[in-house]
């Protein structure tokens, strides 16, 4: 068990045996418990991606939930998942595992998803910033060809302390440049670890379609696209992104 960090994440962290998930269980504390505080489970019975889609979250991996409460402009509040995308891909490159970011939410490595990120919350009170890391877990049956996890990349398990105190360290760094307004450092980490930007790609949100070539992060966190018909501007919402 880790000893509580000196920054504001993770000043105070909850570790769970078992929960349904980390991310309900902290919308339930969040107005009474400090920003930063953390909630950690071995397992999640319930674990949800974005559309109430099932996370599969068994013992060994990362399941953790960020209590965030900033006090920025509400446009700047979507950006919240790229910080926790940042903060893993330079917490990974800490064990050795080159990872990228496949806009908006989701991280990869060697062409498979090691880890995925849902924020929710209350305008004006809290954000939720949930973690799923597959670190040491097996990957669930029907998943093998498009996940992937830490022990599979390197070919030993990993201390999950030593993962979880990588990742505070890093949230911490890039949630105190998301305070400062330094949204110009931010976007640009993102684009540099972005392999989307470049390919072509199709976007659906179950409605529509785009496809168009991966050109660039805009300053609100929207993809832009470049199209036969010209530019598109895709904002972070429920969009499912393809390669094409
Ligand atoms: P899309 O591009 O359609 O949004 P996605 O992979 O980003 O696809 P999400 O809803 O963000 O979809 O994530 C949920 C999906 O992640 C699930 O449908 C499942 O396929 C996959 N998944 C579930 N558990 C894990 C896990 N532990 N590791 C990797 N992938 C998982
Ligand atoms: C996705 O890829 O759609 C996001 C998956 C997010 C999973 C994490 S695990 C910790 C937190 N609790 C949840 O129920 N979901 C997030």
């Amino acid at each position: 068990m880790l000893n509580p960090r000196k920054g504001i994440i993770g000043k105070k962290i909850i570790y769970l045996r078992e929960v349904s998930s980390t991310n309900d269980y902290a919308k339930s504390i969040a107005s009474e418990t400090p920003e930063g505080t953390v909630v950690v489970a071995e397992r999640q019975t319930r674990g949800r991606g974005r559309r109430d889609r099932e996370w599969a979250s068994p013992e060994g991996g990362l399941w953790m939930s960020v209590i965030l409460k900033p006090r920025t402009r509400t446009a700047d509040i979507p950006k919240i998942v790229f910080i926790g995308a940042l903060a893993v891909v330079d917490a990974l490159s800490e064990f050795g595992i080159e990872a990228g970011i496949k806009w908006p939410n989701d991280v990869w490595a060697n062409g498979k998803k090691i880890c995925g990120i849902l924020t929710e919350g209350r305008l004006g009170e809290f954000v939720i910033l949930g973690i799923g890391l597959n670190v040491n877990n097996e990957i669930p049956p029907g998943l093998e060809e498009t996940a992937t996890s830490m022990k599979l990349l390197l070919g030993r398990e990993v201390s999950l302390d030593g993962v979880l105190q990588a990742l505070l360290k890093n949230l911490d760094r890039w949630y105190g440049l998301f305070l400062k307004g330094r949204m110009d450092a931010i976007l640009s980490a993102v684009k540099e670890r972005c392999f989307v930007l470049g390919r072509n790609v199709k976007i659906t949100d179950g409605k529509m379609e785009m496809v168009g070539m991966a050109v660039d992060i805009e300053g609100e966190g929207a993809l832009v696209l470049e199209t036969p018909g010209g530019r598109i501007r895709v904002f972070y919402g429920d969009v499912s992104l393809r390669f094409e």
